[in-house]
């Protein structure tokens, strides 16, 4: 029995029309090996890891520190629990969290993924605010198609029409703002010019600031927190923020006693160029949750970073009942954190940030190129993520009717020219690991841009 033959048999798969896949003229892809940015398939094809496997992978594949930090810890404990107990890696990689964000005096909750980082962060606000004689605070302020993950709590918090339609009944009520995203924004009165990213060339008077403050104002002291990604809404298409925005928006919350959530799940550990993109700008968050980079791709962690302000907020007697009473078997994974102490000591040993300025210059250069295919609306980038936007009509950015798959065709058109990659509606992705070279860049570019003209002839 062939490995995609079982895998139609017995697998289910995130986010994917199974019908489609279980059609048998369609031969899933069986990744068996990883090197660098490349993936190998079962069948010896060779293919470019355009998307950092869901924007997980930070150092490449098979990074021979991270191996090895996992095989040393392998021979000493795989896992073992933290109810109760420590181990001798989680205090340590707690630590390097709280100095590398700066978040002085925080505490660090360890779970497996961005959704249960997020689920704990919503959780703790909610409790805090209720143990501090806060109780009328309940009301989370989030963003229009931001995404958190697919538990009840981040899907609440959330707000994806496509993914969490069918769950509407069972979510808590928050309050939906805007999103900035200067490319579809109803308040920018540019044209789109060809060849700049939209916020650069953006006519407005900071509308989504101005929405975002009436909305704290109008919920007064019912507002608990503003959940948001830092600066990449991934989900909602990679659509980018005008730089000033997450400052403005953070004093706007702190005028107000609101506190501020952020999700660098994807954005976090050097993606966008600093260490986690809110450090682009001047604010201190109360909660930041991280997840996917953490341990370089490797394992599921996640931490849900808290101020001390939240935390001593759970202090108290027994018998108070204020203890956060939430956790999962696999809190604290030695393996996990291994892997994640490894992978942030690559940062420092190869100055990553510094070599990925030069990577985000090769990423800029190469995929200005998109431009000129006249269904490309927008091309916008930050660090290390770069997004590419097809539109029927350049003019009045008019997407593809959703049935035409406009943008999943393009990527699968790609993989026949070694590219995998995966697109968020009809924006592509180009996301490559930190190893990559300039030449691989290159290819990743060719690829995708080879995809796109067969799907849509100029
Ligand atoms: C910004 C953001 N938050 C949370 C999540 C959920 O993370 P996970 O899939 O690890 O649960 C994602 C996943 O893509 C994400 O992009």
């Amino acid at each position: 029995m062939t490995s995609a033959n079982l895998d139609r048999d017995y697998l289910w798969h995130p986010f994917t029309q199974m019908q489609d896949w279980n059609d048998s003229k369609h031969t899933p892809i069986v990744i068996v090996e990883g090197r660098g940015a490349v993936l190998l398939a079962e069948d010896g094809r060779k293919y470019l890891d355009g998307n950092s496997s869901i924007w997980t992978n930070l150092h490449g594949h098979r990074r021979p520190e991270i191996d090895q930090a996992i095989r040393d810890q392998l021979d000493r404990i795989a896992h073992s629990s933290f109810l109760g107990l420590t181990n001798d890696v989680a205090p340590r990689l707690a630590r390097e969290l709280v100095e590398i964000t700066g978040l002085r005096g925080a505490k660090v909750f360890l779970s497996d993924d961005g959704s249960t980082a997020m689920e704990a962060a919503l959780k703790m606000v909610h409790q805090a605010r209720i143990q501090r004689g806060e109780t009328k605070r309940k009301v989370f302020v989030s963003l229009a198609s931001g995404y958190h993950g697919d538990t009840v709590g981040a899907m609440s918090a959330g707000h994806s029409p496509l993914f969490h339609a069918a769950y509407k009944p069972l979510l808590f009520e928050t309050r939906e703002v805007m999103s900035p995203a200067c490319y579809r924004c109803p308040h920018n009165r540019a044209e789109p010019v060809r060849g700049t990213d939209a916020r650069k060339s953006r006519q407005c008077d900071w509308e989504c600031i101005g929405e975002l403050t009436t909305a704290l104002d109008e919920l007064g002291e019912t507002a608990s927190a503003f959940v948001l990604e830092s600066r990449v809404q991934g989900a909602a298409g990679m659509t980018m923020h005008p730089h000033g925005y997450l400052e403005k928006a953070a004093n706007a919350c702190r005028e107000r006693g609101i506190w501020l959530v952020l999700d660098e799940v994807m954005t976090g550990f050097g993606r966008t160029g600093a260490m986690f993109a809110f450090q682009h700008e001047k604010l201190t968050p109360e909660i930041i949750a991280l997840a996917k980079g953490l341990s370089g791709g490797y394992l599921p962690v996640a931490a849900t970073l808290a101020s001390r302000e939240i935390f001593d907020a759970f202090l108290g007697d027994h018998g108070e009942l204020k203890t956060f009473f939430h956790g999962h078997s696999y809190t604290g994974n030695a393996l996990g954190c291994a892997a994640a102490l490894a992978s942030l000591k690559i940062f420092e040993t190869e100055n990553t940030l510094g070599k990925n300025v030069l990577l985000k210059e090769a990423l800029a250069k190469y995929a200005a190129k998109f431009w000129d295919h006249p269904h490309v609306g927008d091309v916008r980038q930050e660090g290390l993520i770069c997004a590419i936007e097809i539109v029927r009509d350049f003019q009045t950015r008019q997407s593809f009717p959703f049935a035409e798959r406009i943008g999943h065709r393009i990527c699968e058109a790609a993989r026949k020219h070694g590219l995998l990659t995966r697109p968020v509606g009809d924006v592509l992705i180009l996301m490559p690991p930190y190893c990559v070279t300039e030449n691989q860049i290159a290819q990743m570019v060719d690829a995708l841009r080879l995809g796109l003209h067969e799907v849509l002839p100029v």
